[in-house]
């Protein structure tokens, strides 16, 4: 297997530690972005400790400046991006009546505007070396929309509408673009979802179960591979039979 420099954005969360760990056991070389340099350092170190070596590097998603230094810095340290999974996210649930400007705002830019701010400085490397695989982690509730989530389900479905144009315009040049809609998998980030209402939402999963980092993280991996050149522009839901749509 050649090995790729992989950047996984918000890859100390739940997901995204998954990822960043199945990519690095694959031998990739894996970087992720921070904005709390302390913390990442002791997720950094609880990785190595486990035999895992990430490389860290600072950045903010939402902010085009810092995601152009942050992939210059990558650049230096590590070589061009190959690999870039779009996963860092945040949810600001509330119900649309009660939303704020800031709720909405913060919620797009760092779900679907961050998709433009890290992928325009890596676009036109990945064409000029003719190799590139970008996978955007979206949501079940992007396809199915969510009580309580117009934010997120609206960044969520733009991801897709972002994946599908940009596979168009760099099939030739052997990039990939593609997206993985996980359902309700067993991170921080569903756990806070009140117990009351993850029960009933667990009660609609036709498998029975919330669904566990890694599954999300081997159908990243799986995308990113040689053998999947001819995959672009596809949705791949993975979800325990929660939402079955075409
Ligand atoms: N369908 C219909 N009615 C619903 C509903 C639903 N899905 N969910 C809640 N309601 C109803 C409640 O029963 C309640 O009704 P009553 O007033 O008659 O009792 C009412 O809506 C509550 O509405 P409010 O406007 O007062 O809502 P709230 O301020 O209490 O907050 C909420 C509601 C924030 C949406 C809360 O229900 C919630 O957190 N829901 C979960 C949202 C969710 O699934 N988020 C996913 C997070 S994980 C993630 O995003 C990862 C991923 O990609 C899957």
């Amino acid at each position: 297997m050649t090995q790729r420099t992989a950047l996984v954005t918000g890859g100390t969360g739940g997901i995204g530690t998954a990822i960043v760990r199945y990519l690095a056991k694959q031998g990739h070389k894996v970087v992720t972005n921070y904005r709390d340099e302390e913390k990442t350092e002791a997720w950094r170190k609880a990785m190595a400790q486990d035999g895992i070596e990430v490389t860290t590097v600072p950045g903010d998603v939402c902010d085009p400046g810092s995601c152009q230094s942050m992939i210059d810095a990558i650049h230096h340290k590590l070589g061009p991006v190959d690999i870039l999974v779009n996963n860092a996210g945040i949810t600001r649930d509330t119900t649309f009546h009660k939303m704020t400007y800031q709720q909405w705002m913060d919620v797009v830019n760092t779900n679907l505007n961050a998709c433009f701010n890290v992928t325009r400085p890596v676009i036109e490397d990945m064409r000029t070396r003719k190799w590139g695989r970008i996978v955007q982690i979206s949501s079940i509730n992007g396809q199915k929309g969510q009580y309580g989530q117009a934010n997120y389900a609206a960044a969520k479905a733009g991801m897709h509408g972002f994946t599908i144009s940009l596979a168009q315009e760099n099939a030739r040049f052997g990039i990939t673009v593609n997206t993985v809609s996980p359902g309700y998998v067993a991170t921080d980030m569903v756990m806070a979802v009140p117990e009351e209402v993850r029960e009933k939402i667990v009660a609609q999963i036709p498998v029975g179960r919330l669904g566990k980092p890694e599954e999300i993280a081997h159908a990243v991996a799986f995308f990113t591979t040689e053998e999947a050149s001819w995959i672009t522009g596809a949705n791949l839901a993975i979800n325990g039979g929660h939402y079955m749509g075409w």
